[in-house]
């Protein structure tokens, strides 16, 4: 048993490494050290991997692959559970009397079951020709109209994006997720969701039964809590354990939920964040503007270039095409945009609550 816990340490180990060295190793702090040397290298081993897929494998590698973690997760919450189950709760029960703790106990992990289940085989809004129209409006500055999937070969509506993995557009599509190996788009968000609060729910309680027993030993041999675990008897180690791995855990996917929530106040998916930091970029040099009671093909807002000659030019945000050059400047009212926040609205944003019941698809 001790090996096999050994085992998901080393997992969790290096997976937190990994992680780190992708998210915080292109920081300037570690120029120059072998954690930089290591995310420079990145790139190319993605970029292999991604020609491998595409050449022998029809893209479809990683969602074959993709079923191994949600599979392997459950599989180690199983034996996590079982363990806890065998060894723990007997402790626990001499120690807690309340039939409550015993029924929320059972309630925590049938509710991670379901939700994972509920989050892996639900279809996130997948695009076919029959899907009726969107309700959202293309804004004209992230989603514009007339945009085919050149994959589908399907209209894409407001807020949709094709996932590569899966194969299909998704409806309001937000991320493809690796946990549950599914797209998280219009009609799943709340499976997602309820998935976040479920593993939330079993790590935050597991950290705290297990505390729970930890304490009580503290007080039955009076030594500190890492003697306890290290130092006395199985049970306490592998509570002790259990304890660790919740705790850590238990922060890290509260810290994406509360991600989560902060997009859903702010009116925008995991996938618009980079559009509207695109947006940002642009009127932070001053090169986007918008056509006053005008529009050209729908367009309503114009990005400014310099060409090589000299002449500047205002090119469209959805192909980059020249729509207004010297010759019919005259016919246009150009507005420079000096601000995302004042003279930019988020048409998605309609207020938390709202966000959230139009995210949970409860009409
Ligand atoms: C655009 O239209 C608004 C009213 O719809 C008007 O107040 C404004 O003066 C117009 N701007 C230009 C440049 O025509
Ligand atoms: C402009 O918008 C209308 C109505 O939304 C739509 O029918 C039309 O195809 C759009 N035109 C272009 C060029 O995108
Ligand atoms: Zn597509
Ligand atoms: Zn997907």
């Amino acid at each position: 048993m001790i090996s096999l816990f050994s085992f998901i340490l080393v997992l969790c180990v290096v997976s937190g490494v990994v992680s780190a060295i992708v998210i915080f190793g292109d920081l300037p702090n570690f120029r120059g050290t072998p954690i930089h040397k290591l995310r420079l290298g990145l790139p190319s081993v993605v970029r292999l991997y991604k020609t491998t897929n595409e050449r022998y494998f029809n893209n479809k590698l990683q969602l074959w692959f993709g079923y191994t973690v949600p599979t392997a997760y459950m599989a180690v919450v199983t034996v996590c559970i079982y363990n806890f189950l065998v060894k723990t709760t007997p402790v626990l029960f001499t120690i807690v009397e309340s039939k409550l703790v015993r029924y929320y106990m059972y309630f925590t992990i049938a509710l991670v079951y379901l939700a994972t289940t509920l989050a892996v085989c639900s279809d996130p809004g997948k695009i076919t020709a029959n899907t009726e129209a969107s309700k959202f409006k293309n804004n004209q500055l992230i989603f514009f109209d007339n945009k085919m999937c050149s994959t589908c070969r399907v209209l894409k509506p407001a807020r949709s994006k094709h996932c590569s993995t899966c194969g299909h557009c998704v409806l309001l599509f937000d991320h493809h997720c690796v946990w549950i190996n599914n797209c998280v788009g219009y009609y799943n968000y709340k499976w997602f969701l309820l998935f976040l609060v479920a593993n939330i729910n079993l790590l935050g309680y597991g950290s705290y039964l297990c505390g729970t027993v930890l304490v009580s030993q503290k007080l039955r041999w009076g030594k500190s809590f890492w003697n306890i675990i290290v130092a006395t008897n199985a049970v306490n180690k592998i509570t002790g354990v259990f304890f660790l791995l919740c705790s850590i855990f238990v922060c890290i996917t509260t810290i994406f939920t509360a991600l989560h929530l902060r997009y859903l106040y702010l009116g925008v998916t995991t996938n618009e964040l980079d559009k509207w930091s695109d947006i940002e970029y642009l009127v932070r040099i001053g090169a986007l503007y918008e056509l006053e009671n005008n529009s050209i093909d729908n367009e309503t807002y114009v990005e400014k270039v310099t060409l090589q000659s000299g002449e500047d030019v205002f090119i469209s945000l959805k192909n980059n095409e020249i729509l207004i050059n010297r010759a019919n400047l005259p016919l246009y009212n150009l507005r420079k945009i000096e601000s995302v926040e004042r003279d930019l609205i988020n048409v998605y944003d309609r207020g938390f609550w709202n966000n959230l019941r139009e995210r949970i698809y409860i009409h």
